[in-house]
């Protein structure tokens, strides 16, 4: 396995702009949280993101991250999460410093990094794709890079893996790459848009995750019998999506998504330690789920490293879903 470090491959992108002081005091950025419907699970190169295979996300429109990051006045960097300053002791405000080191121009610059989670908390989505992706573009800008979105893609990798599609928006594909530097493993659009398209979030649980989705891959990835079998189905899924996204076939994308992320789910059941997300209360909704499909209701879900469910279907389906899920959160990703 390659030993490059993030910092060298931030080196290597920014070439002589890193170390170069910021052009303006404060910048500030948005962006998408993003769901995938063909997952990435499983990273070939643990340091850098780098995955196994590609993987195919939507992004959620108005939900997201808005990050402002300026100079900081004290010799500290200060991190606040929707208002509230994080101590430098919280995984939070650690992550972020962590991050930030890779670009200081000197161990004496400091940042103070805002973040507003546009996604409503009790929606229970990741705000670490995002949020990467915010901080990515806000710091483009405050040091006046002026990259592609190919480099900010590379760049939001290096903070989470699912980051590098949040600087797009609407469908995007994650290529995986294969260089050992990461520099062929980025998002891009793909082309097409589907504006009746609605996600319903049902927030399941409160509880804190149990392992992280990098934990949960690894332990997948090295234990997991059935995760050879899982770049085989990455790339089928991967066409289907395409295929459905182009012909607006909505069964086609619902019984893709849902299928790959069962099989995301049931490689982890086969890991030792086992890797279980669900609770009872996930799988009573999977029942519900298949019990309205098979009465007619045009209704498929997905779910990522927790116990949540995000439900898809089509607008014309929103009064029925409300009726049937009335604690759901619906999301337009196409809304402008
Ligand atoms: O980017 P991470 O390290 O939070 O991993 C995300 C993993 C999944 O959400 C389960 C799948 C995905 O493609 O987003």
């Amino acid at each position: 396995m390659s030993s490059l470090r993030k910092i060298d491959v931030v080196t290597l992108l920014l070439g002589e702009k890193r170390g170069q002081m910021p052009v303006k005091y404060c910048a500030s950025a948005f962006a998408p949280s993003n769901i995938a419907l063909c997952k990435y699970w499983g990273k070939r190169n643990e340091e850098l993101n780098l995955p196994i295979t590609p993987s195919l996300s939507i992004s959620l429109g108005k939900l997201g991250t808005t990050t402002s990051v300026c100079l900081s006045p004290e010799p500290r960097d200060i991190v606040t999460l929707n208002n509230r300053e994080m101590p430098a002791t919280t995984k939070f405000a650690k992550a972020l410093a962590t991050f930030l080191d890779l670009f200081r121009p000197s161990p004496t610059v400091f940042f103070r990094v805002d973040t507003q989670n546009t996604v409503p908390t009790a929606a229970g989505m990741a705000s670490s794709a995002s949020g990467f992706a915010a901080l990515v573009l806000a710091l483009d800008d405050l040091f006046g890079w002026a990259l592609s979105t190919k480099n900010l893609s590379i760049l939001a990798r290096l903070g989470s893996g699912s980051a590098c599609r949040s600087v797009l928006r609407g469908f995007v594909e994650w290529n995986a790459g294969a260089d050992e530097d990461g520099l062929d493993s980025y998002a891009e659009q793909v082309k097409g848009t589907w504006p009746d398209l609605r996600l319903g979030v049902l927030r399941l649980s409160e509880l804190e995750k149990e392992i992280s989705s990098r934990q949960a891959m690894k332990c997948t990835r090295l234990t997991s019998s059935l995760y050879e079998a899982w770049p085989i189905k990455v790339s089928h899924d991967i066409a289907l999506i395409k295929e459905s996204i182009e012909t607006r076939d909505f069964e086609l994308l619902g019984r893709t998504a849902e299928s790959n992320a069962l099989a995301m789910h049931a490689t982890g059941l086969a890991a030792w330690p086992p890797v279980l997300f669900w609770l009872p209360e996930s799988v009573a909704t999977m029942r519900k789920i298949w019990a309205l499909r098979k009465e007619g209701l045009p209704l498929y879900f997905t779910m990522d490293a927790g116990p949540n469910i995000k439900m898809l279907f089509t607008a014309d389906q929103s009064d029925a879903i409300t009726t049937e899920f009335p604690a759901v959160e619906i999301v337009e990703p196409f809304a402008s």
